[in-house]
This record gives structure tokens, C-alpha cells and sequence, in this order.
């Protein structure tokens, strides 16, 4: 099998983070947070030391701001739908937002009475940016942006936006980081990212089942889960201190020890391997460039990316041909919408669908070869029914 579907999950997961799993299960298993006996313990250094790296790589302030949740999608819900919003306050996204954003903004919209603006995402940096400034009002209170794009792996110039409202401190800037992670260095305090969510599945080659919020600002956020956290059982309202306030529930520790192997090798990872992947992806792309009838979305091969690429076959079916990758080919991608109705409104590929080929520093040139050669016979194929 060739598994070109890595931005959707990665897949072998790094050795070191299953070696950190396989030991936690095996020796560790208790929860942290919980019991005082030595195993609770080892389980919350655990977590504690998951937290401070998490701390230390992404740039933010406090530790007991790096929040752990069972996804991205969870993390971004916790974010937008925990936030004070009032009536009549306004936000602005883009319109390539994966639905773990534009759902609980909907949501926030119908429950809060605020105001959304979707700025279009031409490809076009600077006059996204020129949109963004020109949108903004005195109700603004929120600028969230994904980093790169699930669909086409566009970057939007998300760091360039988040400094330049940084002297606006009632404008909290929340990124989605799912798709750059393991790819792109981020410091929040330096690029004035206020939140910050990624899931640890995908660029890191983490497990699943585990995504943080890292929280860079003083936000007087409401929890969205309530229940047990260890703490204050007395009471029947959540703890005011966080982390507690909002890790509801027995904690994932074998993901939270897997992740924190990710984090340790995430600067190696990408000093050794983004040049790598993002010359495998260009190179499917410019060959997929020179196949009659094979239309190619999103960034140029010289522009800088996340390691997607995605088309179409003329009007084919997306789904109908990832079919023929998966059976004839033994070649997995992904077609259809990816959870983003957004993105694909954008591209005018919402009946088709598009298919996304999306690869990692485990892919292979050779691979690229079989994949081009694949979808070279199937454009073949359908020209022949012209
Ligand atoms: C841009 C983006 N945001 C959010 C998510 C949600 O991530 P998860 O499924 O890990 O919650 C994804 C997953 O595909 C994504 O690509």
C-alpha cells in the first residue's frame, strides 16, 4: 500500500512515541491528578512534562495554559465556544476553515448573536491580508485563521495577520494549526497568537485521540465539558484554576506520554525532513501539471506549503477515482470535501469534490513515481471515453 492520505493522519506513527506508549500502558497506566500513590504520580509528571514542553516549543507564557483535549476539533470548540463572547461581537475567518472552526463559530453565532465575516482566500496573500485590516471594527474580538489549508495546502499568512492586531488587545487571534504542525515552527508570544490548537495525529506522527489549546493571553474562558478533574469534589461548580477548570474526564496519558516524544522530536523532525516532503509534493505536482486533462488546486510549486496537492481528473468524480487509486492501484488519498464545505466553495468544487494526495517525511520518491504513473493510466482511461 502506498498511503498518500497523511494529512488526514499519519501513519507509521514515529517509533519513539509508540516505544513512550507501549512503556506507559505496560508500567504506568494509573491517572494523574487522582490518586497520591506512586503511579498516580508518575502518571502526572507525565502530563506535567507534556504540558512544559508544549510550553517551551510553542512559546507560551504558562504552563497551566497548555490544555489537553481529545482532538483538534475539541480544542477549537473549547476555544470559540468558551469564549466571553457578548451580543454584537464580531469575528472574521477565512473561507478555506475546516469545519472544527466554522461549526461551533455557527454555533457561537446562533447561541451569542454575533457577527461572522468569511474573507475569501484567493491565493493571495497580501490582499487577504488588505481584506483582514479592512474588515476589522470596533466589535471585532476575535481574528481565526487555520494555518494552512486541509484541501490545497495553502499557508495563509496567519503570523503576518496576528502581529499586526497586536496592539489591538481586544482582538484574540486563535489558529488552527492542524495541518502546519511538525512542519512549520510557531512561537506564539513572537507571531501574537493568542490560542493555538493542533491535534498530535498528523505532522507530528503523535497518536490519536490526543490535541492541545495552548492559551497566550489572559481569556476569561468558560469550560464546555463538566465533570470530575480531580480536584474541589465538593463543589458543584468546575475549579476556577486551570488547567483543571477544563481537562474534564480520566485523562488519555499513554496519547499525552506519545505526544510529549513527538514534541521532543519535532525540531529534528522538520530541520531534517520539510525540504524533503516539500520537494516530493512539488514534484507530484509538476508532473500531475503535465497530464492532459488534470486540473491542479492551490499553491504554485514555488510557493512554500504544506506537503498536499490536490486535483481533479476533468469532471470525474473525485471519490470515483481515489476508488480506482485504492483498488487497482493499492494507492490510498483522500477525495470528496475533507470537512471543509468552506474550502470547497472557495475552489467551485463542491458537486466533485477534489482528490488530495498528502504525504510525510515515511514517503518515498519511488512512491511518487508509482502514483504519477497510476493517475497518468486513469486520465488515460477517461480521455478514451471522450
Ligand atoms: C485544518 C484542520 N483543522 C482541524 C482538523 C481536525 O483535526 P482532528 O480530527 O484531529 O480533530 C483537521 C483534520 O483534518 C484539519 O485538517
Amino acid at each position: 500500500m502506498i498511503y498518500f492520505d497523511q494529512a488526514a493522519t499519519s501513519i507509521p506513527m514515529l517509533p519513539a512515541v509508540i516505544d513512550e506508549m507501549v512503556h506507559t500502558m505496560e508500567h504506568i497506566g494509573a491517572n494523574p491528578g487522582r490518586g497520591t500513590h506512586a503511579l498516580g504520580v508518575q502518571a502526572s509528571d507525565i502530563v506535567l512534562r507534556t504540558r512544559s514542553k508544549a510550553c517551551d516549543v510553542f512559546g507560551v507564557q504558562h504552563v497551566n495554559q497548555c490544555l489537553f483535549f481529545s482532538s483538534a476539533t475539541v480544542s477549537l470548540n473549547q476555544a470559540i465556544l468558551g469564549y466571553p463572547w457578548e451580543e454584537g461581537d464580531h469575528v472574521i475567518v477565512s473561507t478555506m476553515e475546516h469545519n472544527a472552526v466554522r461549526r461551533p463559530l455557527e454555533v457561537a453565532k446562533q447561541r451569542y448573536n454575533i457577527n461572522i465575516t468569511y474573507i475569501h482566500w484567493t491565493g493571495n496573500k497580501e490582499e487577504f491580508v488588505a481584506q483582514i485590516k479592512q474588515h476589522i471594527t470596533p466589535h471585532t474580538k476575535m481574528i481565526a485563521l487555520t494555518h494552512a489549508s486541509n484541501v490545497t495546502g495553502d499557508i495563509l499568512p496567519v503570523e503576518e495577520i496576528c502581529k499586526g492586531v497586536s496592539e489591538t488587545k481586544e482582538i484574540t487571534t486563535l489558529v488552527d494549526a492542524s495541518q502546519t504542525i511538525g512542519h512549520i515552527s510557531i512561537d506564539m508570544t513572537k507571531s501574537n497568537i493568542d490560542m493555538l490548537a493542533f491535534p498530535g495525529h498528523k505532522g507530528l506522527r503523535g497518536p490519536k485521540g490526543i490535541g492541545m489549546l495552548l492559551v497566550n493571553k489572559e481569556i476569561e474562558l468558560s469550560p464546555i465539558h463538566f465533570g470530575g478533574s480531580g480536584g474541589q469534589a465538593l463543589s458543584t461548580s468546575p475549579p476556577i484554576e486551570w488547567p483543571q477548570r477544563f481537562e474534564t474526564g480520566t485523562m488519555n496519558v499513554p496519547a499525552i506520554a506519545g505526544l510529549y516524544a513527538s514534541l521532543c522530536n519535532m525540531e529534528k523532525h522538520m530541520k531534517e525532513n520539510v525540504s524533503r516532503e516539500t520537494k516530493l509534493v512539488t514534484n507530484i505536482q509538476a508532473a500531475l501539471e503535465k497530464i492532459d486533462n488534470i486540473v491542479v488546486y492551490g499553491p504554485s510549486i514555488h510557493d512554500q506549503r504544506v506537503p498536499v496537492v490536490a486535483f481533479n481528473i476533468k469532471d470525474v468524480d473525485s471519490e470515483e477515482v481515489a476508488l480506482i487509486l485504492d483498488a487497482h492501484y493499492d494507492i490510498a488519498v483522500r477525495a470528496g470535501l475533507h470537512c471543509n464545505a468552506l474550502g470547497h466553495e472557495t475552489l467551485h468544487t463542491t458537486d466533485q469534490g477534489v482528490i488530495r494526495a498528502s504525504i510525510n517525511a515515511t514517503n518515498v520518491e519511488e512512491e511518487v513515481q508509482t502514483f504519477i504513473q497510476a493517475v497518468q493510466e486513469i486520465a488515460a482511461s477517461y480521455k478514451q471515453l471522450d
